[in-house]
């Protein structure tokens, strides 16, 4: 359960008289960030090294940690350079023998320096340092879909940590851990239950509880957030309406506000799915999304409260026997007219793609669309579509797609990572949502090796820059240690696992092609067809994919800048991983890589499968590098991804095979 903050005894142990010996703790209360960061640095020391650091005097600072605001530094030591660069959150690290400075913006920062020192330490980069770090964007944060009666939508790692029979568990103790590996990641807030959200969650004993969370997390700079039921003020509060033009319904909530910040002084915010998925919302008042959004924003103002307003609004009962008809139009319409009319306390929360998490997505329109309104993009660090931790598949590099992804608005750069710090529109607020899901299982997420996606996910939200590679060693390195053959291994494995996902689920952007009607796990491209929740695939006899251009489709690709927009509308200019998403084209449609449609699902098919095959191989090559435990429970994971990957292959296949009648070039799919 400590993931990566294990603080194992380095290897060979060259600079230990070249240590810090004591360290001098500037402006901490006991309970505070900085107070946890001066005993994050002894835990950590103490583990790595094996020395127990003195408690040091501000007047010697001779061979001493300093760590601490930079207001109580300058304070102490006067007049500090680096600290006119510091932005909020944000921290300066100097180390040099055994002198080392860690100062923070704020005592958060101090708290992500310490963690940041103690990372390299334990990583065995010993050698000077001095830099400044900020964060990209204000939003970093984590949403958990936890139910009130501790089971979790999508959670695959056991039930809550947070809630039980209804009510706020009393047993914080898992979640000062989790909040610990959250700071560590430089994550500053967490939503902490379902965004299909129970008004229960309101009552005066839960509001109690929600206080016991918040002191919990509070110690690591984590603060707490919550979903809201739109209903809640009828379904909960008794009134006949939910109408959030009506004031007595705004006077509730700007009530029930109040009471949770009498007892959560620094809550983050609030988050909300309305009118979605059968979710209330304003829409049942003829009132808009955005009058929706500012009610809550309203209350929560007075407290410096954030609202995240999802944008995963679309109607779910849509009739495929229209052409023209596209859920992935769904936000945009939604969204388009209301762009400017959110108070200033509101951010969008987009998800990547138009869709649903699916193994290839583009980018969301949304975020080209809305440029007088703040935004954030949703990730997902639970592997709903993605084989649910029993497979292995690094998603790093899916983000930095993503978050690297050009949209031209205007003709002028405009990378999504630059949109949702607020950079390109000039917007106040933005940033990162991840859905993480853990649980009570001691992994966390129900596997070791997906814990690399946690990682990740915080520190690109601080640093969308780093490289997906660099992330994951310097994760395993934490995680496993160093031993050259593991990080080269468990490198080769997670770099190709998300393209090996990719060739033996849905190619070409057609979609995970997984059950998506009740479990979302397994191959099952027949539920993707003839029902109204538009994760369509078209795919008849001759012909597959979803035509989504102007000139004879859904119109989609015109949703983007006209740059992009472009790109997609042809089929000789758009990506072939994404081909089927924009375009409806036969079987033997020849790719820019001359293979024919079909074709290209076979073999794709079989090599990711057999790649599956590969990582068993690679992890058995590790045994007796890693400890037993993790060592069979990886093996085990991997082993059934290795099978599950074969009745994926196989089911795709034959699927196809059996709509188009084609043969495989090959002779391994048909009837034999
Ligand atoms: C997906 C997921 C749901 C979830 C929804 C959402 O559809 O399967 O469980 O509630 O996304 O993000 O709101």
């Amino acid at each position: 359960s400590a993931a990566w903050l294990r603080y194992a005894p380095l290897p060979h142990d060259s600079s230990h008289s070249s240590l810090p010996s004591s360290i001098i703790t500037l402006n901490s209360t006991r309970g505070s960030p900085v107070y946890t960061a001066q005993q994050e640095l002894r835990r950590g020391i103490q583990g790595i090294f094996g020395k127990t650091l003195n408690n040091g005097t501000s007047s010697n600072q001779h061979g001493a940690i300093i760590v601490g605001t930079a207001q109580a530094y300058q304070k102490s030591y006067g007049e500090f350079d680096d600290a006119k660069e510091l932005e909020e959150d944000g921290y300066f690290l100097s180390s040099e023998s055994n002198q080392v400075l860690i100062i923070g913006q704020n005592e958060r920062g101090a708290l992500y320096g310490s963690f940041d020192y103690l990372s390299r330490l334990a990583q065995g980069k010993l050698g000077a340092v001095s830099y400044v770090s900020n964060p990209h964007a204000s939003i970093r944060w984590t949403n958990e879909w936890d139910n009130m009666d501790g089971s979790i939508e999508r959670g695959y790692a056991g039930p809550s940590i947070f809630f039980e029979n209804g009510f706020v568990t009393d047993n914080v103790t898992r979640v000062a851990e989790y909040a610990r590996l959250l700071a560590s990641i430089r994550i500053n807030g967490m939503i902490v239950n379902n965004v299909n959200a129970n008004a229960t969650l309101l009552s005066p004993r839960n509001i109690n509880g929600l206080g016991r969370l918040a002191d919990a997390m509070r110690p690591y700079g984590v603060q707490l957030g919550i979903s809201l039921n739109f209903a809640s003020p009828q379904t909960f509060g008794g009134l006949s309406t939910f109408d959030p033009l009506d004031p007595a319904v705004d006077a509730w909530w700007a009530n029930i506000t109040n009471q949770i910040y009498a007892r959560v002084p620094d809550m983050a915010g609030y988050l909300v799915k309305a009118n979605s998925e059968g979710q209330p919302g304003p829409l049942t008042y003829n009132r808009t999304l955005a009058e929706g959004a500012n009610m809550f924003a309203r209350a929560a103002k007075p407290h410096g409260g954030i609202v995240m307003f999802r944008a995963f609004v679309y109607d779910n009962h849509i009739n495929e026997s229209n052409w023209k008809a596209d859920r992935a139009n769904a936000a945009v319409e939604f969204f388009q007219d209301l762009d400017g009319k959110f108070d200033d306390n509101v951010v969008v929360q987009i998800k990547y793609g138009p869709i649903d998490f699916q193994v290839r997505e583009p980018v969301s329109p949304l975020f080209s669309t809305l440029r007088n309104t703040s935004t954030a993009i949703e990730l997902q660090v639970t592997q709903e579509y993605l084989g649910q931790q029993t497979h292995l598949v690094y998603l790093a590099p899916l983000w930095k797609e993503i978050l690297e992804f050009d949209m031209k608005a205007d003709n002028r750069s405009s990378k999504v990572k630059d949109i949702i710090s607020g950079e390109r529109f000039r917007r106040p607020l933005g940033g990162s949502a991840g859905v993480v899901n853990v649980g009570t299982n001691t992994t966390w997420l129900g596997s070791h090796l997906s814990m690399s996606n946690l990682y990740a996910y915080g520190l690109l939200a601080w640093d969308p820059a780093l490289g997906a590679e660099e992330l994951l060693q310097d994760w395993i390195r934490l995680t496993f240690g160093h031993d050259k053959k593991v990080i080269e291994t468990v490198t080769e494995m997670s770099m190709k696992s998300w393209p090996a996902y990719e060739n033996y689920t849905g190619n070409l952007g057609i979609q995970t092609l997984t059950d998506i009607l009740y479990t979302h796990f397994g191959p099952n491209p027949a539920t993707m067809d003839n029902n109204g929740w538009g994760q369509w695939t078209r795919a008849d006899k001759f012909s597959i994919g979803m035509d989504r251009t102007v000139k004879n489709g859904t119109g989609n690709a015109g949703q983007y800048p006209s740059e992009v927009a472009k790109v997609y509308e042809s089929i000789e200019t758009t990506p072939d991983n994404l081909l089927l998403w924009f375009h409806h084209v036969n079987y033997t449609h020849r790719l820019k890589s001359g293979k024919t449609v079909i074709q290209h699902f076979y073999d794709s098919h079989y090599e990711g499968a057999a790649t599956a095959q590969d990582l068993v191989e690679q992890w058995n090559s590790l045994e007796g590098r890693i400890d037993v435990e993790r060592f069979e429970h990886v093996l085990f994971r991997q082993k059934y991804q290795a099978g599950h990957a074969l009745v994926w292959r196989d089911s795709i296949n034959q699927f196809y095979y059996n709509l188009s009648e084609i043969k495989d070039e090959a002779g391994r799919v048909g009837n034999h």
